[in-house]
């Protein structure tokens, strides 16, 4: 993939976030996500590319844009994957909360796994501790070797869950092991590029959460060469539904990094209220500014950047 195409990617994420910004702490979810959504989708097609979305607002059925197998870019180019969620924290932003961003992650063909809107297991940590954890081993076990490699106590690791009925016995588990927990309202995307940024105070993410996310932060720490693994949960009937919809029967299977995200892939994300990654979208008279992201799992760059936009001189999306 040419390494330009993560900085044509990023204008599509500045616009989304623009335009779900201006609906923040507004208490309308859908109002801000479509406001994302229009702008998401008219900014891909002005990128030379031939892209497939494969994690996207929804079925065909059910999502008028940026569903699952719309086409987007200009058709000409390199084939490309896209994972996207144009309001990452549809909630947050509605309330003005913190962390609520927009992303997406982008990969040749057949390079990110094409997951049902279903739930997923989650467990990330950054580069520090790669190769240490097991979504399958008790907390216990998993804090100790992190602790060990952090030459750190267990007490001084923080853990973030969302704060979830589901989740009672997790925090209860992680409580006992003696580390700190941050709970979140939602947003586990961001927490767990958290893990891989050194100062974030965030050094593991676990519990269940949306697979579309968990593909979206697998493309992100695999760029930072962390570490994610996830296992599809099926809740409820309509779940299993979509699952089986999807050709995933059996929902046991451990997906770790590259089986999420393979090859060379790209992530790009931009804050739409401020958050621990990223500012979110600052407005003044005749313009905003945005704070993004942008990372290539090739180099491993992590690029920050701050731009100013001036609505007189761009087209309004
Ligand atoms: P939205 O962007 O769809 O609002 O998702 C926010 C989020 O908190 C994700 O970060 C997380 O993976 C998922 O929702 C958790 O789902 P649920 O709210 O059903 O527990």
């Amino acid at each position: 993939m040419n390494r330009n195409l993560a900085l044509e990617f990023v204008r599509v994420t500045e616009i989304a976030a623009i335009n779900s910004a201006r609906w923040m702490g507004k208490g309308d979810e859908k109002a801000a996500d479509q406001a994302a959504v229009d702008g998401m989708r008219k900014m891909l097609d002005s990128i030379e590319c031939d892209a497939t979305v494969v994690i996207g607002e929804g079925e065909r059925d059910k999502a008028p844009m940026l569903f699952i197998g719309e086409k987007v870019g200009t058709g000409k180019g390199v084939k490309l994957e896209i994972a996207l969620d144009p309001l990452e924290g549809t909630t947050i932003c509605a309330i003005g909360g913190y962390n609520a961003t927009s992303v997406m992650a982008i990969g040749k063909e057949n390079s990110l796994l094409h997951a049902p809107d279903i739930y997923m297991k989650k467990i990330a940590t950054g580069p520090a501790c790669r190769g240490l954890i097991k979504i399958e081993d008790p907390m216990i076990a998993n804090l100790e070797r992190m602790a060990e490699r952090k030459r750190c106590n267990i007490s001084d690791l923080t853990v973030s869950i969302l704060n979830r009925e589901r989740h009672q016995e997790l925090i209860k588990e992680t409580r006992a092991t003696g580390a700190r927990i941050q709970l979140i309202g939602d947003g586990d995307v961001s927490s767990a590029i958290a893990t891989a940024i050194p100062g974030s105070g965030i050094d593991l993410v676990v519990g269940i959460g949306g697979a579309p996310e968990g593909v979206i932060a697998a493309a992100a720490l695999k760029c930072m060469r962390g570490e994610f693994q996830g296992q599809l949960v099926a809740i409820g009937a309509d779940q299993e539904e979509r699952a089986a919809k999807m050709g995933y029967e059996h929902l046991d299977k451990i997906y770790h990094t590259s089986d999420l995200a393979s090859g060379d892939v790209m992530f790009v994300a931009t804050g739409v209220t401020d958050g621990s990654l990223l500012k979110g979208v600052k407005f003044r008279t005749e313009g905003a500014t945005t704070h993004s992201i942008v990372m290539r799992s090739a180099s491993g760059t992590i690029r920050n950047i701050t731009a100013e936009h001036f609505f007189d001189r761009k087209p309004i999306y």
